[in-house]
């Protein structure tokens, strides 16, 4: 490979994203995935070197747009367009026009008109950016729409699963935690069934949605059942700020109840990995010996959400398509 330009050598079945923005994981076929997972490959080597840098998005534009509060994917993003060489434009709402009432339409469209090339959307309500897909000629990146999807955590956990294990086919992935408030979750059970794991959700009835076995996965609220010989156990935050009532009775309980201990990883399979797209609630939905234990990946989730996310960007961009052309 070269030092300055990125090609991906072994092109697998896939060679190009179909839609120009990337909403969800339901619109991705797995062939689609393969290819991000496998440009990440070439990405996260990208990384490795003295130089980080490289220049496939020289001269694109490409806007930040959280708002909601993020620190790994806001940053990750911002690490991975200024690696592939884009100018980057980070929004703060705090100080923008939509404390005066602007609309995010409203926003998108001024931001469009400065003419960036891709807008990475993080908003509160599912399916903004479907609407700005619609009303937006910049490519849209899904950041996180409210309780919808959260594509990029999907594509990263898989990443850093495929790392580990070789393939996502025929893996026992239990994820427990608050099912019915995650965007993570959403986007990895449509992610992991399109590759052919065995996916168990497991959290408290209460949150548990009812439609949830639709989607091809097994469901319990006994935790047991879902961390026995699993080969993934990946845990998901509390997520209070999204919660009008009350759940369970105290963090105490649910910690006792569904919280990951070291006593609880000894039924899964010995080389078990554990997964947190954080941010992390230590001593509610995790224990501190696990979550900076030998087991845990988490800080290699965050590593790899850099080359996941520059993967999207030079996909998007039209990858070796559009630095041949440039
Ligand atoms: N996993 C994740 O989305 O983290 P942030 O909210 O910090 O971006």
């Amino acid at each position: 490979m070269s030092p300055t330009t990125v090609h991906v050598d072994q092109q697998p079945a896939a060679t190009a994203l179909r839609s120009k923005d990337l909403l969800g994981i339901a619109d991705l076929t797995p062939d689609e995935i393969n290819l991000i997972l496998d440009t990440a490959d070439v990405m996260k080597e990208v990384g490795s070197r003295p130089i980080k840098k490289v220049p496939a998005l020289r001269g694109k534009t490409v806007v930040n747009l959280f708002f909601e509060p993020s620190t790994r994917t806001r940053t990750s993003f911002e690490i991975a367009e200024k690696r592939l060489s884009a100018d980057t434009l980070n929004i703060a709402i705090a100080t923008s026009s939509v404390v005066k009432g602007e609309t995010l339409a409203d926003t998108a469209l001024n931001l469009e008109a400065m003419q960036p090339d891709m807008i990475v959307l993080r908003h509160s309500s599912s399916g903004a950016c479907h609407l700005l897909s619609r009303i937006c000629r910049s490519a849209i990146i899904n950041a996180g729409d409210g309780m919808h999807e959260h594509p990029t955590q999907a594509l990263l956990d898989a990443f850093t699963i495929r790392e580990r294990k070789k393939q996502l086919k025929g893996l026992k992935v239990a994820i427990i935690g608050d099912l019915l408030h995650s965007r993570v979750l959403r986007s990895n059970i449509l992610l992991l069934t399109k590759m052919g794991a065995d996916v168990w959700v497991c959290g408290p009835p209460t949150m548990m949605p009812t439609d949830v076995r639709r989607f091809g996965v097994s469901a319990t609220s006994n935790v047991e059942q879902a961390v026995r010989d699993a080969d993934v156990i990946m845990m998901l935050r509390i997520q209070l700020e999204r919660m009008e009532g009350a759940y369970f009775p105290s963090l105490r309980e649910y910690f006792n109840v569904f919280g990951m201990t070291e006593a609880r990883m000894t039924l899964a399979k010995p080389d078990v990995m554990i997964m947190h797209p954080g941010p992390m609630n230590r001593g509610v939905e995790i224990a501190s010996e696990v979550a900076d234990g030998p087991y845990s990946v988490i800080l290699d989730q965050v590593a790899n959400g850099v080359a996941v996310r520059m993967a999207v960007l030079y996909l998007l961009a039209g990858g070796a398509e559009h630095e041949e052309a440039a």
